[in-house]
């Protein structure tokens, strides 16, 4: 039904209530919901067998009175282009450990306070991330900060992303949460159907202008349980053998936000803006590295634009396989109380674990600058 009007540039689909999910009928879609129970405000306060949350500031609210018109395009300016590549201001020697978790992907700092960084140290911290891919910043005051010192803060790397269905802080939409509330007996549900919560993606690929340089802070956490996964899109290209590689230059495939609308209204929750579908070359370049990565992933990439659905489906579907088999790009984040990490959603994918039982909140905030459009450059071999 009208593969026309998905393969435009950019599509508003009005959702069709109250249908059940609505995939596009060429499309792959694996949409994984891991949407969490509704919370009990009277847990998180501390008021039942749990402890309270440590930063009730950041509970999220869903107010059906947000409504939003699409998203207007913007000019990104890329910070990480004009940083000096020795970071002298990031990770100034004598005061910053860094430590690489893995050779292509993942770092872990200590030693400095993003929230203190001038101008210089911020397009540093655009550059360093782009080219870890992924930095986990340890004992950081971020979570301490009012939360409009934070939205200052990720506000100078681009504008503000306003996520179309996520709770927010009360009158700060542009922060997206994630929470799931003390006594949330939401992974015995999700495994009575599911062998896994693994959900590669990156974050809502299907804005015309996805997020570049985002920033994920821990508020509260499980013991033990609760990482964050993630994979070097670039180094996945990087793998692939020359021929495949070329293939794959000039292919666009569409990538939809109607399952997850879909889903946030089933379950009564909010939808701030209508769903959008937008196409995006499957090989994206960095505007600061040069570097390319795979830009496609099962949970909001639909098809190939061009080819049929059993072609398209088996070349994404090898190319998720690729991604998320190569635990030797991968690297595992672990969350400690006061960590900031720190992403390049560009060239990344990641995953949220959904694996303790121990009914223990885990709560975390984000702040997602938006970039440019995605653009390729032509293989080069
Ligand atoms: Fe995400």
């Amino acid at each position: 039904m009208a593969p026309a009007a998905i393969q435009t540039e950019t599509v508003t689909v009005p959702v069709q209530l109250p249908s059940a999910i609505r995939l596009n009928p060429k499309g792959t879609g694996q949409y994984k919901e891991l949407a969490p129970n509704k919370f009990d405000p009277e847990t998180e306060l501390g008021k039942k067998e749990y402890p309270p949350a440590k930063y009730p500031n950041y509970l999220p609210t869903w107010n059906p009175e947000q409504k939003y018109p699409p998203l207007e395009p913007f000019e990104h300016y890329e910070h990480g282009k004009d940083a000096d590549t020795t970071y002298p201001d990031l990770l100034p020697e004598g005061v910053a450990t860094v430590t690489h978790l893995t050779p292509t992907i993942g770092t872990e700092v200590k030693g400095i306070q993003l929230s203190s960084l001038s101008d210089a140290g911020k397009d540093q911290l655009a550059r360093f991330v782009a080219e870890r891919k992924v930095v986990a910043f340890r004992n950081q005051d971020f979570a301490d900060l009012p939360i409009d010192k934070a939205l200052e803060f990720g506000g100078y790397f681009g504008r503000h992303h306003i996520h179309p269905t996520s709770g927010s802080p009360e009158g700060h939409p542009e922060i997206h949460l994630v929470h799931r509330g003390a006594g949330d007996n939401g992974a015995d549900k999700y495994f009575e159907n599911r062998t896994s919560s693994v959900a590669w993606h990156s974050d809502v690929s299907y804005e015309l202008q996805p997020p570049g340089t985002t920033f994920l802070y821990i508020l509260d956490q499980p013991d033990t349980g609760g990482d964050t996964l993630f994979a070097d899109a670039v180094e996945a290209y990087n793998r692939l053998s020359p021929a495949f590689r070329e293939r794959l230059h000039g292919l666009r495939a569409t990538h939809s936000a109607i399952e997850q609308a879909n889903a946030s209204v089933n379950r009564g929750g909010i939808k701030r803006r209508e769903p959008v579908v937008n196409e995006h070359p499957i090989v994206r370049t960095h505007p600061a590295t040069g570097q390319k990565a795979i830009y496609v992933n099962p949970q909001f990439t639909r098809d190939i634009v061009g080819l049929k659905k059993e072609e398209s489906d088996a070349i994404l579907k090898f190319l998720y396989d690729h991604l998320a088999y190569g635990a030797d790009f991968q690297v595992r984040v672990k969350w400690e109380p006061g960590t900031v990490v720190v992403w390049d959603n560009r060239v990344t994918q990641h995953s949220a674990l959904l694996d303790w039982k121990s009914g223990q909140r885990r709560h975390l905030a984000r702040i997602t600058p938006q970039a440019e459009r995605p653009y390729e450059t032509p293989y080069e071999g």
